[in-house]
């Protein structure tokens, strides 16, 4: 709309009257005046509409307004010290422009089962919307990290005729009379793209057909996959620990008000940019977990509570290095003295929000992937293509994936990956 202005800007219009278009978020009013909570989808803050001094119809309006209508109102921006935003505006005059009846999503307690059916509804309310920046913010931030530090941004394909992850978790869908799947990951791809272009990385929605019904688990979500040619693993590491606390400081930088909003404990988010992240071996972390009576065996994954445990040792996030090979992906780099472990890592989040990254050296040797794709049972043939990379001019390389949803749950210190991106897939959830 010309010339109006955003709620976020308001600072820069402080005495001015201005035009902005905005949803009726609250309403308070009595005889003499009325308070409107607005939203423009940049922030909140209040209208005021005093009956003494605008003309009557306005006043009228201001007291029929339904929550969720749209209005373009005028009026002077005012500073407002009683509010967390700091601003509002001093209403004169109201359009209405779409009316709002009924509208579901209250200012009252609603079930999630209930907001979870709304959930296109349910993205306005403001906790949601400050979930967004948040998630916003780790997009923008991201693309300026890998761009600042010489990486290309590729885009791997999402319909994939290979299996990355392990094929358990496969969506399958018929391609024209033979089997696709939807992509769990681009790593394959931005190892192709690594010798290539050197340093790349890939950025799009992956699909785990996950029966696990978590708080840490979509069907649907979106990684973030740097891969980087002539790197060992601990360069890699090094580049995911300031990718990492990269992030928390843009987040605490550019959201301060979605994280006031979100109620999260900035200090605390502010400790965890102190580099270098500890890092223990899986071998540690059993003994760690043995000692503190947890019943795990060498060879175990780590469930939700053992990964807790283990963050809670620390007070910042941890890398847990070696796993065991038979529980960890086909592509990982052997280690050079013990053959039951790889050179790969994950990173865990604190406070219980559990593994953000995932990432290793990759092996090149081409008889090593060999044998590890017969293993696996993988079909060779499907596989030449990723092969010829350790035919041509390999080189060692390693990568990383960092699980956005599971960085935006984290860092909004939300309970639950659901609110941490617009629409949920979940095991039980393809609608709205
Ligand atoms: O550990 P994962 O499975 O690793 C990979 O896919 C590698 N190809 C990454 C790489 O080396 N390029 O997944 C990486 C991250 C996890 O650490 C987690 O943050 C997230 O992706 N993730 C999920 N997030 C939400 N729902 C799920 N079902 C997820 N599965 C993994
Ligand atoms: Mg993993």
């Amino acid at each position: 709309m010309k010339d109006s202005v955003s709620i976020i800007d308001s600072a820069k219009y402080v005495g001015k009257t201005v035009k902005i278009g905005a949803w009726i978020a609250n309403k308070r009013s009595s005889g003499k005046i009325a308070f409107l909570e607005l939203r423009d989808g940049t922030a909140y803050f209040q209208g005021v509409v005093v009956k003494a001094e605008v003309k009557e119809e306005v006043f009228e309006l201001a007291k029929r307004l339904e929550q969720e209508s749209s209005v373009i109102v005028t009026g002077e921006i005012r500073e407002d010290g009683r509010s967390k935003f700091g601003y509002e505006i001093g209403i004169n005059g109201i359009e209405l422009i779409g009316e709002s009846r009924d509208y579901p999503i209250t200012p009252k307690e609603h079930g999630i089962d209930f907001l979870m059916d709304h959930r296109h509804l349910w993205l306005r309310s403001k906790k949601q919307h400050a979930i967004m920046r948040v998630r916003n913010e780790i997009i923008r931030a991201t693309y300026e990290f890998f761009n600042d530090r010489g990486f290309l941004k590729m885009d791997s394909p999402i319909l994939t005729g290979t299996s990355a992850e392990g094929t358990t978790d496969l969506f399958e869908t018929d391609y024209f009379g033979h089997s696709a799947f939807l992509a769990q990951t681009g790593q394959l791809y931005a190892e192709a793209g690594a010798f290539a272009f050197g340093k790349v990385f890939t950025f799009g929605p992956t699909f785990r057909a996950e029966k696990s019904k978590t708080r840490k688990h979509l069907t649907e979500f979106w990684m973030i996959e740097p891969e980087m040619a002539f790197v060992h693993h601990e360069e890699s590491l090094e580049i995911q620990e300031q990718y990492v606390a990269f992030l928390i400081e843009k987040v605490l930088e550019n959201c301060n008000y979605a994280l006031d909003v979100l109620e999260r404990d900035k200090e605390l988010l502010k400790k965890y940019t102190q580099l270098p992240f500890p890092r223990i071996t899986y071998d540690e972390a059993i003994e760690l977990l043995k000692e503190n009576g947890f019943e795990v065996s060498w060879g175990d994954d780590f469930g939700s509570p053992e990964e807790t445990f283990i963050a809670n040792s620390f007070e910042k996030p941890v890398f847990i290095l070696n796993y065991p090979k038979a529980i960890k992906a086909f592509y990982m780099k052997p280690h050079p003295t013990r053959d039951d472990v790889v050179i790969c890592a994950d990173l865990i989040a604190p406070e219980g929000y559990g593994e953000i990254i995932g990432g290793s050296e990759r092996a090149t040797d081409l008889a090593y992937l060999e044998e590890q794709l017969q293993k696996y049972n993988l079909n060779k043939e499907d596989y030449e293509w990723y092969l010829d990379l350790r035919k041509f001019g390999s080189v060692p390389h390693s990568g990383f994936g960092l699980g956005l949803e599971r960085a935006v749950t984290w860092l909004s210190g939300k309970e639950h990956i659901r609110e941490a991106i617009a629409f949920p897939r979940t095991l039980n959830r393809l609608f709205p």
